[in-house]
């Protein structure tokens, strides 16, 4: 895989709409709300992240078509937040100005340049890829559902594109250097995921993920981005799976029915 590969996938998967039941007429229950109120929130504002810094580092790498690349990752990052925007707005939840998560990762990604950068989102983009399988299965609601199955395809290839990157970036580090940063990342990892979870316990628990089930999924993912960074790893993006048979959500069946629509 190349920065072109990657540049030429974000084109063609921004140019397919994400045809998503808006006219769905479920409304969250008042349980749901509770569940998922408080995280869509936070992960909406997160998402939103504004990317002006991120470009002007991209840009001063002279890697072909990884600048271009970048800004393709950044708005579709921008759709994700439009899209969670979008349904809340549509359920009545506010939309947040700000939120202290996000300023923790503006302030922890911008001191060490552009590779530091990548890695401190690469740990959000790993704890939000739990996050949104956690929220597809906290909800009944054929949207939202939707729109988590949508986010998580996306994250498949932002994960790729930035573990290529570290992966070319780690060619000319040495060992003792590799194994230190490594730790470093590691640490990062499991302070970044605590603190998420802390702050968005009630939809990973709605969803299914315990502390437990929640750590031993982030250090597997973890563990397979590692392997892609590796000078020899295989970078690949997954297919992800598509949502539970009717069987096992009658209701999200229910509310697609009303609307007519299929998931897609
Ligand atoms: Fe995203
Ligand atoms: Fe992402």
């Amino acid at each position: 895989m190349t920065f072109t590969d990657v540049k030429t996938y974000f084109e063609a998967n921004g140019a397919q709409l994400a045809d998503l039941s808006w006219y769905d007429l479920y409304r969250l229950s008042p349980a749901e709300v509770r569940a998922v109120s408080t995280s869509l929130q936070t992960f909406q504002r997160g998402e939103g992240t504004g990317g002006d810094h991120l470009m002007a580092l991209a840009t001063k790498w002279s890697e072909p078509d990884y600048a271009a690349a970048m800004q393709l990752f950044i708005q579709e990052e921008e759709g994700h937040a439009a899209m969670l925007g979008q349904f809340m707005d549509q359920q009545g939840i506010p939309r947040l100005e700000t939120h202290w998560l996000h300023e923790v990762f503006r302030s922890l990604g911008r001191p060490l340049g552009l590779e530091h950068m990548v890695r401190v989102i690469l740990t959000a983009e790993v704890v939000a890829a739990v996050y949104y399988r956690a929220l597809r299965q906290a909800t009944l609601s054929g949207l939202l559902r939707q729109i988590c199955h949508r986010i998580l395809h996306d994250e498949e290839m932002h994960l790729a594109f930035h573990c290529l990157a570290i992966q070319r970036w780690g060619r000319d580090r040495g060992r003792l250097s590799t194994w230190l940063w490594q730790q470093f990342y590691r640490g990062l990892m499991a302070g970044t995921a605590l603190v998420v979870y802390a702050a968005s316990h009630r939809t990973f628990r709605a969803g299914g993920y315990g502390l437990g089930r929640f750590s031993h999924t982030i250090a597997a993912e973890y563990a397979r981005l590692e392997q892609m960074q590796q000078a020899n790893g295989a970078v690949v993006q997954r297919i992800v799976p598509q949502p539970p048979c009717a069987a096992q959500a009658p209701l999200f069946l229910f509310s697609n029915f009303v609307s007519q629509s299929t998931f897609k």
